[in-house]
């Protein structure tokens, strides 16, 4: 990919708020540095303001207050073409899907990628390994909208990741499969990882990263667990 840097993060985001109208505050004060190639997973509970900050990440949502970057932009800043460049730089799985229900499942995955300017062949093949991986490649030429909830979610995350981008986002990836296919899927993940592409796992299932390295941070109400947490113990050992 073009914009690199060694010693910058993927992701900065500093003292960000996010307010949906009138007054639901989703996100408050939300610090967060992402380094190039990290793997790390956001928790919390339902409304915690997992899905906005994945929002606010790639851009779809846009704080109120405080700053967030990506790749070195500033996403309330940049505009023109610089937009869908970096957009191709992110691959985001929906909590939703997302999915165009009267499409093939090959269809939908295809069309990501082909805004990425890939040759018909090199699509092809892409998608076919992609369903092989997540066991799908019977459901080649289903419409998408006939699939179960847990295909779906699979589809979804297949596209997330067709382009190999920089930065994959994925909202409750695992929220409608069962263990063996959620395997399937972790397993995706970390090979994407392993070459280098950094990604961010919304999820209140603690079982996908238990027993892990990874970091985990933990949204309660808009704000991270951990960092209060830290903030707290140093003022009570402060002479
Ligand atoms: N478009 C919206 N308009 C108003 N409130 C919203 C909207 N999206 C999310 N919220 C609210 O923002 C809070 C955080 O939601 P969300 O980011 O979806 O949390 P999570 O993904 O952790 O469940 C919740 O209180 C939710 O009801
Ligand atoms: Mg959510």
């Amino acid at each position: 990919m073009d914009i690199q840097p060694a010693n910058k993060s993927i992701v900065e985001i500093v003292r960000a708020t996010k307010i949906y109208p009138p007054d639901v505050v989703a996100l408050e004060d939300i610090t967060l540095s992402i380094p190039y190639g990290e793997m790390l997973f956001l928790t919390g509970m339902s409304g915690a303001g997992k899905t906005t900050l994945l929002k606010l990440i790639c851009g779809i949502e846009h704080p109120d207050k405080g700053l967030v970057e990506v790749a070195g932009k500033d996403l309330n800043r940049i505009k023109g073409k610089e937009i869908p460049r970096l957009r191709l730089q992110i691959g985001m799985a929906y909590q939703d899907f997302k999915l165009l229900a009267d499409r093939t499942v090959a269809q939908n995955i295809s069309m990501a990628m082909e805004v990425a300017y890939h040759n018909i062949r090199t699509i092809k093949k892409r998608v076919i390994e992609l369903l092989k991986k997540l066991r799908l490649e019977h459901k080649h030429d289903a419409l998408a909208g006939r699939l179960s909830r847990g295909e779906q979610q699979r589809v979804a995350i297949a596209r997330a990741v067709a382009n190999s981008p920089t930065l994959i986002l994925a909202d409750e990836p695992t929220g409608n499969l069962d263990s063996k296919t959620t395997k399937l899927v972790m397993e995706l993940f970390e090979e994407c990882n392993k070459s280098g592409t950094t990604i961010i796992i919304a999820t209140h299932d603690a079982e996908i990263y238990r027993g892990s390295s990874y970091r985990v941070l933990e949204l309660h109400s808009g704000r991270f667990l951990l960092h209060e947490e830290r903030t707290i113990t140093t003022m009570n050992s402060m002479p």
